[in-house]
């Protein structure tokens, strides 16, 4: 078997195994459905193993007794059901940061939908020129490149449907509790658990490629944040009292995207409006913003059917675009 052959096999050993954790499975009941041989299915249990699959292989018969948290295609592809987005899927150990590969990647000719996934990035990038934080072991960096058909223009709101994917993800965990800090922030209980970097490559009226950058606090435990940033960040974990399975929770994740975009680019927001104010963080709050040199604060009153904030400063409705806002607390 060459390497290829055996991450085939192995593929195919998992998904039968998958469905039956813990279960002894009679080897002639295996070998007989992939027609392969014993030597064959010794090399599948020790790949398996090495990736951290808990194998138990005895003379007749093999039992999968534990899936390891990893952010492999394989652990992905599980829990994903898409037509395009993760259609390729390429994952890293550790990287600078998968918007830089997923933009040489977009540059080259990658297809529309193409994802990067690390589990470490060491000089992920936030908004405004700040770093993203994230370890070893615990979140997962995320990179989706897409070829929209609509303008670019209305580039800028599709952050609001990502957020609204994550949104209605989290709360598959943590039922309930995931808000979304308009534009680019998702919360749990007020917290910050993942951020949004969208980067455009546009001429005037074509988009040319999207990269969207989705970083996301899944397992962290609170000694994971640094000291910066441990008073305002979360994790799914922390919320839940439980590890999670990222590689699944990145699938239904990519799940809810694909059919976020799709309605996007049908309807722009125009169907997932209600949805966002009803996730939103900030409608009813009072909140302060900077804009150029003036210092708006007012109270959020709405979301526009274009995406932008609806600021009530002392009677006087300002829509707002872009910018981070703060809450003052009352
Ligand atoms: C923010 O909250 O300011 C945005 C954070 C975006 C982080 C993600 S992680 C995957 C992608 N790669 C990066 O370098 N940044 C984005």
């Amino acid at each position: 078997m060459n390497q290829t052959e055996l991450e085939n096999r192995a593929e195919d050993v998992l998904a039968s195994l998958r469905s039956k954790i813990n279960q002894v499975i009679p080897l002639i009941e295996l070998l007989s459905k992939f027609n392969g041989n014993m030597n064959e299915l010794k090399k599948v249990a020790c790949y398996l193993e090495e990736w951290g699959y808990g194998i138990t292989l005895t003379s007749t018969d093999i039992c999968l007794t534990s899936i390891p948290d990893i952010l492999s295609d394989i652990e992905i592809k599980n829990s994903l059901s898409t037509e395009f987005i993760g259609n390729d899927i390429a994952c890293y150990g550790s990287v600078k940061s998968t918007n830089d590969i997923a933009k040489e990647n977009a540059e080259n000719g990658a297809r529309h939908g193409t994802v990067i996934i690390a589990d470490q990035q060491t000089k992920g990038r936030g908004r405004f020129g700040r770093v993203w934080h994230s370890p070893p072991g615990c979140g997962a960096s995320i990179s989706i490149i897409l070829r929209p058909d609509f303008l670019p223009e209305n580039a800028p709101s599709l952050s609001l449907i990502i957020a609204l994917a994550l949104v209605e993800t989290l709360n598959e965990y943590c039922s309930g509790h995931a808000r979304i800090k308009w534009p680019n922030d998702v919360l749990l209980e007020e917290k910050k658990t993942a951020g949004i970097l969208t980067e455009l490559s546009a001429d005037k009226n074509k988009i040319n490629y999207l990269i969207v950058g989705i970083g996301i606090n899944i397992n962290q435990s609170a000694e994971d944040f640094d000291d910066e940033i441990k008073d305002i960040a979360t994790s799914v974990r922390i919320i839940k009292g439980k590890k999670i399975n990222r590689a699944e929770l990145v699938g239904r994740f990519l799940s809810q995207f694909e059919k976020e975009y799709i309605e996007y680019s049908e309807n722009l927001l125009l169907n997932s409006l209600d949805r966002l104010r009803k996730y939103s963080s900030l409608v009813g709050e009072t909140v302060s913003l900077s804009l150029g040199k003036k210092i708006i604060t007012g109270k959020v009153v709405d979301i526009n059917p274009d995406g932008s904030l609806v600021v009530d400063q002392n009677g006087e409705r300002i829509s707002l675009t872009c910018g981070e806002v703060t809450v003052i607390k009352k």
